[in-house]
């Protein structure tokens, strides 16, 4: 069944772990962010949130569609008095026009029909010359095989039938590209991120957060027995194994509004 953000008990999907080094690396070497403005759209449970608070930003104002993905942000961002958390939909947000420096949208496309709608809306909240960064997977992405770091190609191996629905849900880079043209953006470039998810010290805490589909909704897809026999096959494939590094394959699109 595919997830529900609405639903209460996934209301700590998204919050559960901190932005990596990489992912901090990729977004300071190509943006000052330094008293910027920015909007984090799809915000989740605002781990990205808090990494862009912590970046010398002026504000950051994280939105999402689900008051329950908000409520989880709301505990996880208690401590941060630069961020907001408001409730919106990344194609009518209601906030400003005119207004912002710059927008992350991460892992959010994958569960929107409309591209154009939603960068459109994210066109409408930018200065001119704003910086709109995308990031999510292609179907190139998902379909890379699984290793020691890449878990989640080992979870359609096992099971195809993920495939049809990790593809089908996911854009092409050309069509993110079109549509943020399209939105009146100029695509400054794409570049590949090899994202460290989470550094698990044993097995055991991998198995937790496998049987609770932490951050995972294609897992949401699985039965909770098709999903125990994952972690038994990742636990044979892992098995020569002490501590484990988690690794996802994603595409970032930097695109300025023109
Ligand atoms: C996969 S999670 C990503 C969360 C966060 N950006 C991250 O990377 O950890 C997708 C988030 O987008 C939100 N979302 C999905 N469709 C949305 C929409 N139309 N408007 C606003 N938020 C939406 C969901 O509620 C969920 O919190």
């Amino acid at each position: 069944m595919t997830i529900d953000f609405h639903d209460t008990n996934n209301q700590t999907t998204y919050s559960t772990r901190d932005a990596d080094q990489s992912w901090i690396q990729l977004i300071t070497e190509n943006i000052n962010l330094l008293g910027k403005d920015v909007v984090d759209i799809g915000c989740g449970g605002g781990i990205y949130s808090k990494a862009l608070a912590e970046l010398n930003v002026n504000h950051v104002t994280a939105v999402d569609f689900s008051e329950e993905m908000l409520k989880g942000a709301t505990k996880n961002c208690k401590d941060y008095n630069n961020i907001s958390l408001i409730k919106g939909n990344a194609y009518h947000t209601k906030l400003p026009s005119y207004k912002y420096d710059f927008i992350l949208e991460r892992a959010l496309i994958h569960h929107l029909d409309d591209l154009k709608a939603c960068f459109d809306e994210a066109n409408r909240l930018l200065k001119k010359n704003g910086i709109l960064i995308v990031q999510d997977r292609t179907p190139e992405d998902c379909l890379l095989p699984g290793n020691d770091h890449h878990l989640r190609g080992y979870f359609l191996e096992m099971y195809p039938k993920l495939i049809k629905k990790e593809t089908s849900r996911r854009y092409t880079s050309h069509e993110v590209k079109t549509a943020l043209e399209s939105a009146g953006f100029k695509v400054e470039k794409s570049v590949k991120l090899w994202e460290t998810r989470r550094y698990y010290h044993n097995f055991e805490s991998l198995r937790e957060d496998l049987l609770l589909r932490t951050g995972r909704s294609i897992l949401h897809e699985l039965t909770d027995k098709e999903l125990k026999l994952f972690v038994n096959f990742i636990e044979t494939k892992l098995q020569h194994q002490t501590s484990f590094v988690e690794k996802d394959r994603w595409t970032v699109w930097f695109a300025s509004k023109k």
